[in-house]
Formats: C-alpha cells, structure tokens, sequence
C-alpha cells in the first residue's frame, strides 16, 4: 500500500478544489491511500510516513502562501525523507499562478524530490478541464508511488 500526501493551503476554496481532485484521481489507482491535509497541520510524520506527495497553494503576492512556506519551513530538517519521492505541485491564481509555481518549483527543489511534471496552475476557480487535468496528475502521482 503506498501513502500519498496532498498537502494544500486555501482561503476561498480554489486551490482546495484541485487538491479534492487530485485526491479522487489517486483514488482511480488501487493499492494508495490518499491523506489530504491543510499545509498548517502537516508534520514530519506525515512527511516521513508518505510515499509521494502533492503540494498546492494560492498565489499569494505572486509567490506561494505563507502557510505552504512556512510547512516547508518546518520540513525543511526532514527533508531527507521526501527526497527521491514522486512529487507534483499546483497552484491557483489571479495571474500569477505559473510564478507561484515556479516559487515552489525552486523550493521543493532542494528537497530532491522525483519529479512528476507538469505541475498545473489555474486562474480563478478550477474549471472542468482543471479538475479533470488535476485528477489526472493525481493519478500519474499514485502509479510512479507503487513503481518505485
Ligand atoms: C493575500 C492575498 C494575496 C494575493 N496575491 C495574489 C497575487 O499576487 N497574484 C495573483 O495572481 N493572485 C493573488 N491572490 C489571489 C489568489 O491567489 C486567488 O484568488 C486564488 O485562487 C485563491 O485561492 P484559494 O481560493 O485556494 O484561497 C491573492 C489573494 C490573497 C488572499
């Protein structure tokens, strides 16, 4: 069984959307259980005990909130347990998704973690094709955790 980690921050529901549909499209592969979390309530268990992972946020001043830096923040130390890992991000925007995207992009960076790409950033609230690329992805994310 691989444990799949979808760590999230959202004021209004956007990026909380995706985070929903990334979870339903790790539910479409058998043999992964899916843990959904808000970034302020994620832990270094968590992070150690996961076998792939998914980080979103809001654009927020162009960059990632400061509820997913500071969960990075507090992760930082563990880092090595992620590292090597499948992992994918998304984010939601008013314009600057794809910068906010690329923020994480750079931070997760220096954790090391397997790549799973392209991440997706959306503007405004996720729309039907957004929920289907983001379930999608989630999906991508469940198989590369049971091939490793
Ligand atoms: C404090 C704050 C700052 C924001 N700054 C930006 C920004 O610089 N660029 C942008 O595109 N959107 C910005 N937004 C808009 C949000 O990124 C956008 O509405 C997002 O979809 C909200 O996601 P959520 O519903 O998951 O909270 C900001 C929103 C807030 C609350």
């Amino acid at each position: 069984m691989a444990r799949i980690l979808i760590v999230y921050d959202s004021r209004t529901g956007n990026t909380e959307k995706l985070a929903y549909a990334v979870a339903n499209g790790v539910r479409r592969v058998s043999g992964v259980e899916v843990i959904l979390k808000k970034a302020r309530d994620v832990t270094p268990e968590d992070v150690a005990g996961a076998d792939a992972y998914a980080f979103g946020s809001p654009s927020h001043f162009g960059i990632m909130s400061g509820e997913i830096l500071t969960m990075f923040t507090n992760i930082y130390p563990h880092r090595h347990t992620l590292a090597g890992k499948p992992a994918c991000i998304f984010t939601t925007g008013a314009g600057s998704q794809v910068i906010a995207l690329e923020n994480i992009e750079r931070i997760l960076g220096t954790f090391n973690p397997k790549w799973i790409k392209p991440g997706i950033a959306v503007e405004g609230a996720p729309k039907e094709k957004d929920i289907e690329q983001a379930e999608e992805l989630g999906e991508k994310l469940a198989k590369a955790a049971l091939s490793k």
